[in-house]
């Protein structure tokens, strides 16, 4: 259970005091409120890992990402031809791999087979075309997570990064796409020859990580017995390999996953559904529309600024569909943030915007007048002040006023049926503004509340929904349309196991 929320032991660095509100924010927010992510950990026991500051791989004392001098003038020549979107070949391959279940070259595909509980899918129907919520066992049966770790979180495409980060050779990251029960680690380089690629980060060796953090190698070397990689994911040199014994080098490279980037981002998927270009179509129509900045594509992005990766892990004790919810309407805003994100934005149905479209839904709203009063935003009326985005099945861009602390991508990820985990990546954007010290400090301590608020309701609903006397509840038409919506993406995954 979060009973804190982020405070100076979240980052470590000590320039970050101006990203850790635009964190909150997102975090747990609103949400509904537009954060996006629920409430988060400020403890990095509740998670299990470190605090995670700036990324190692570069010296990342200051968030905000310093000018590299001399750097590449020009962003990643090399992704011209993976920016347009479908599974390249070879990831079609490895796709294909897991798909089949086959074992290649020593790397298992883990699937677990799937049993299901007794659903009547005609009943499911016709419940949510009634206006209902999915069904309460749907957050407590481990079944149901199981089920959506195959046919969700398996098979969707993740956002794992920003294209300034592998713009040069050299450049890689690491990350992970994770379900209830299983994690695969993921490292994204840039080789030689321009190439984005994205591979298991886990040693042909004895399945340590080859990579961790971020940077800039010529090899990716595994810490434990010393094998090398290069950015292609070859096996470059093995210690002691003059013994003889193990297969050829060409058998013993990292394994590949289909990669991806749109408009700046960078995604990875396992076993991809569809082409990422499908799967954002909507987003990027709604996007522009409302008029996001999208900070980090090639035509935006500033070439000689260092856009260094923050990540701020996160958890909660509901199911992940419970956070997700919190996260994607406001009807629970004027009662649940009545001293925190109500204060700070407009929630009433005339100023708070909230529509769906084709893979996710998004909201928008303004600054409280007086709120704007005290930012000095003296010319309003353009793009909504407060813009939040959410790309099913997990992840969650924000835009509008961002009070000048940069551009975030997050996620949000199941821990089991009762838990979720989170993690918001954050990188400063050299257009960054500075802002009033005691402003700023007010709007920290909105977000905390907020993000503790939400976090807080999410775990309750998860103890009423494991009451076993609740079988479902319902929704308004309109003020929580974006449930509904999220309900028809859910119910979409599940149900074609339930009808063969
Ligand atoms: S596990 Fe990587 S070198 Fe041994
Ligand atoms: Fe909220």
């Amino acid at each position: 259970m979060l009973t804190t929320v982020a405070s100076s032991t979240t980052i470590s660095c000590a320039t970050v005091s101006a990203a850790r509100i635009h964190q909150r924010r997102l975090v747990g927010a609103p949400a509904p409120t537009g954060a996006p992510v629920g409430g988060w950990s400020a403890s990095s026991s509740v998670m299990g890992t470190p605090v995670t500051a700036a990324c190692g791989g570069r010296s990342s004392t200051s968030l905000r990402s310093q000018r590299t001098s001399g750097g590449p003038s020009s962003g990643c020549a090399g992704d011209v031809g993976h920016r347009s979107g479908g599974c390249r070949a070879g990831s079609a391959a490895a796709a294909r791999h897991l798909i089949e279940g086959s074992v290649r070259d020593g790397y298992a595909d883990g699937v677990a087979s799937t049993e299901l509980p007794a659903v009547d899918p005609d009943e499911i129907d016709r419940i949510l075309a009634e206006g209902a919520t999915l069904p309460g066992s749907f957050y407590t049966d481990p079944r149901i997570a199981t089920l959506e770790d195959e046919a969700v979180f398996r098979r969707t495409w993740q956002i794992v990064g920003v294209e300034p980060e592998v713009r040069r050779p050299g450049d890689f990251f690491t990350s992970h796409i994770s379900g209830t029960n299983f994690s695969v680690p993921i490292v994204v380089t840039r080789a030689d020859d321009g190439r984005l690629r994205a591979f298991v980060n886990v040693c042909r060796h004895r399945a340590h990580f080859v990579a961790v953090g971020c940077g800039h190698k010529k090899f990716l070397q595994c810490s434990y017995h010393g094998w090398t990689y290069k950015l292609d994911g070859s096996l470059n040199s093995v210690p002691r390999s003059d013994e003889g014994g193990l297969p050829p080098f060409d058998r013993l490279g990292l394994y590949d996953l289909p990669v991806d980037t749109w408009r700046g981002y960078v995604f990875v998927a396992l076993q991809p559904a569809e082409p990422l270009s499908a799967a954002v179509t909507g987003l990027g129509t709604v996007l522009d529309d409302v008029g996001f900045d999208f900070p980090f594509a090639a035509e935006n992005a500033d070439p000689d600024f260092e856009y260094v990766r923050q990540v701020q892990p996160m958890s909660g004790p509901s199911n992940w569909k419970a956070m997700n919810e919190n996260n994607i309407e406001c009807y629970h805003c004027p009662t649940t943030h009545r001293h925190s994100f109500s204060d700070m934005y407009k929630v009433d149905p005339a100023h708070y915007l909230h529509r769906e479209f084709d893979r996710g839904v998004y909201h928008t709203s303004d600054f409280q007048d007086r709120v704007a009063a005290t930012l000095g935003l003296t010319e309003r009326g353009g793009a909504p002040e407060y813009q939040f985005y959410y790309l099913w099945p997990n992840m969650y861009l924000q835009g509008g006023i961002e009070l000048g602390f940069g551009g975030t991508v997050e996620r949000l990820w199941p821990d089991g049926v009762d838990r979720w985990k989170g993690e918001i990546v954050s990188y400063a954007l050299p257009s960054s503004r500075e802002y009033d010290p005691d402003v700023i400090k007010q709007v920290e301590e909105w977000w905390r509340l907020t993000v503790e608020e939400d976090r807080d309701a999410a775990g309750r609903v998860q103890t009423g929904l494991k009451s076993g006397l609740y079988s479902w509840g319902y929704t308004l038409p309109e003020s929580e349309r974006n449930m509904r919506h999220f309900y028809r993406l859910v119910w979409e995954a599940l149900a074609p196991s339930f009808r063969h």
